[in-house]
């Protein structure tokens, strides 16, 4: 199957990493399925402020309402998805199986075709019910992706911090990305 991904940003903090994510996959001409939910738009006010226009970055851009959009079905071809970030209410509805809108519709076919899908959860701290929803997630098929950065490799901006973990998120989903930086990638 073609790299066809899924791309949904849900309305948790940490919007800039779907816009570092979607950048990167343009560059290595990966086709794209975007879908925002309102809450994902409302914090993108804050966090993208001048920049708040993703959809330039995708190859196709649908309603989080349209429940009848190619991706909520399973016949539709998609690779796999990423919810990036992903909200703690996201997060409850993919793990129980609650397909009220595009995004958790099309998380929710993912996981009954057996496609990867990862969810790059961004709270803090954690509930007990987060905690179990992640586990709950993890057990249906999906991959837990915390937001939370690495810093060994001496980030030196904040593109370089979001490149820590959506570089992760491309290898996960098995695309090659010669421009990673690896752990003694050079030894
Ligand atoms: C500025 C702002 C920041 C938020 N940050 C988070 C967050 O980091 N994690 C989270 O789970 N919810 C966060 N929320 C709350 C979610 O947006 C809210 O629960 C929403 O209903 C999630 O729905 P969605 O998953 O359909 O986007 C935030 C809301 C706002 C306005």
């Amino acid at each position: 199957m073609k790299n066809r991904l899924i791309i949904a940003v849900s309305g948790a903090s940490g919007t800039i990493y779907a816009k570092n994510l979607l950048e990167k996959l343009k560059v290595l001409d990966i086709e794209t399925e975007l879908v925002l939910s309102l809450g994902a738009k409302a914090v993108m006010v804050y966090e993208l402020k001048n920049d708040i226009n993703l959809e330039h970055l995708a190859t196709r851009v649908y309603n989080n309402n349209d429940l009848g959009a190619a991706i909520a079905s399973g016949s539709y071809l998609a690779s796999a998805m990423v919810v990036a970030p992903c909200s703690s209410s996201s997060l409850a509805k993919i793990a129980h199986g609650i397909s009220d809108n595009l995004i958790t519709r099309a998380a929710s076919v993912c996981l009954k075709e057996n496609r990867p899908l990862i969810l790059l959860i961004r709270e803090a701290p954690y509930s007990r019910p987060m905690l179990k929803n992640m586990l709950e997630a993890k057990e249906a098929g999906a991959i837990i992706m915390p937001a939370s950065p690495s810093f060994y490799n001496n980030p030196k901006n904040i593109d370089d911090l979001l490149s820590t973990i959506t570089e992760r998120i491309i290898d996960l989903l098995k695309i090659e990305n010669k421009a990673a930086k690896r752990w003694k990638n050079d030894a």
